[in-house]
């Protein structure tokens, strides 16, 4: 979508934050705010999922439609129909929800135990309900000899590899390189730059040459205010994954107004 429309998609994963309804509310009507008035930009809120329901555009400003702002979640189950499976979410009650987007795959998860055959799962249970998965991938190092190139084909290929092009092209990347993640620095915006153009590559290989050119890839990483512009601008990335800043309510809404600024 950002792709097509040149619009900007920035994603904010709270994460397991914050403590309260209330606070959470309080994010929520800020964002939804300054979301009105960006102009090349669409902003997703991705809250833990007790709170997707209050945060929601729906559940908070009833009546009023509430343009350039998305709620997404940050996990939806493997599990495609309702049953017996204690402590899931499925991607139907997300959609349910008002959810758009759901965050497949983040390196924090592959932590806790997803395999590249859950993550794949997860996709296909979500693109199953038409919702657009945003598939984190992403290697922990960044050796010279380019090893680390081999880890992103293979994690791409092992979540899309069942994957047919008619549903693929709804799926958006997002390269989040693990060292990056809840560091003191963003990466390079050049090497960004380097990244995606190797991502876009990957989809070009797998689905055809239109598919590299049409795959949303986002950056994700020590995201700020601050960098997010060059980012977006020297590492010409669709969008942004954005973790602690997007708690942050002062940093959050500057750093949607200055990648709305970005030509
Ligand atoms: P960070 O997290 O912006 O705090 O580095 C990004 C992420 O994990 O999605």
């Amino acid at each position: 979508m950002p792709n097509t429309l040149h619009r900007r998609l920035i994603v904010g994963n709270w994460k397991m934050n914050p403590a309260t309804v209330a606070e959470a509310k309080k994010l929520a009507r800020i964002f939804r705010r300054v979301a009105t008035s960006l102009v090349h930009t669409e902003a997703v809120i991705c809250p833990p999922l007790s709170f997707i329901s209050i945060c929601s555009g729906r559940s908070l400003f009833t009546k009023k439609s509430s343009p350039h702002f998305h709620m997404g979640a940050q996990v939806a189950s493997t599990q495609e129909e309702g049953g017996p499976h204690t402590g899931e979410v499925g991607a139907q009650m997300l959609r349910d929800l008002g959810v758009e987007y759901v965050i497949v795959g983040h390196s924090e998860q592959r932590k806790r135990g997803d395999t590249d055959e859950i993550v794949a799962a997860r996709l296909k249970a979500v693109l199953g309900q038409g919702l657009t998965p945003i598939l984190c991938i992403g290697e922990s190092v960044r050796d010279e000899s380019g090893a680390y190139l081999s880890v992103l084909k293979d994690q791409i290929k092992a979540s899309c590899g069942d994957i047919l092009k008619k549903s693929a092209k709804s799926i958006i990347v997002a390269y989040e390189p693990i060292w990056a993640i809840g560091a003191a620095e963003a990466m390079k915006a050049e090497d960004v730059y380097e990244t995606s153009l190797f991502i876009k590559k990957v989809f070009a290989d797998l689905y055809g040459a239109d598919m590299g050119l049409k795959v949303t890839v986002l950056y994700g990483g020590s995201v700020t205010y601050r960098n997010a512009p060059d980012i977006i601008a020297i590492g010409k990335v669709d969008g942004l994954l954005v973790g602690r800043e997007s708690v942050n309510a002062p940093g959050f809404v500057e750093l949607l107004k200055a990648v709305d600024l970005v030509k």
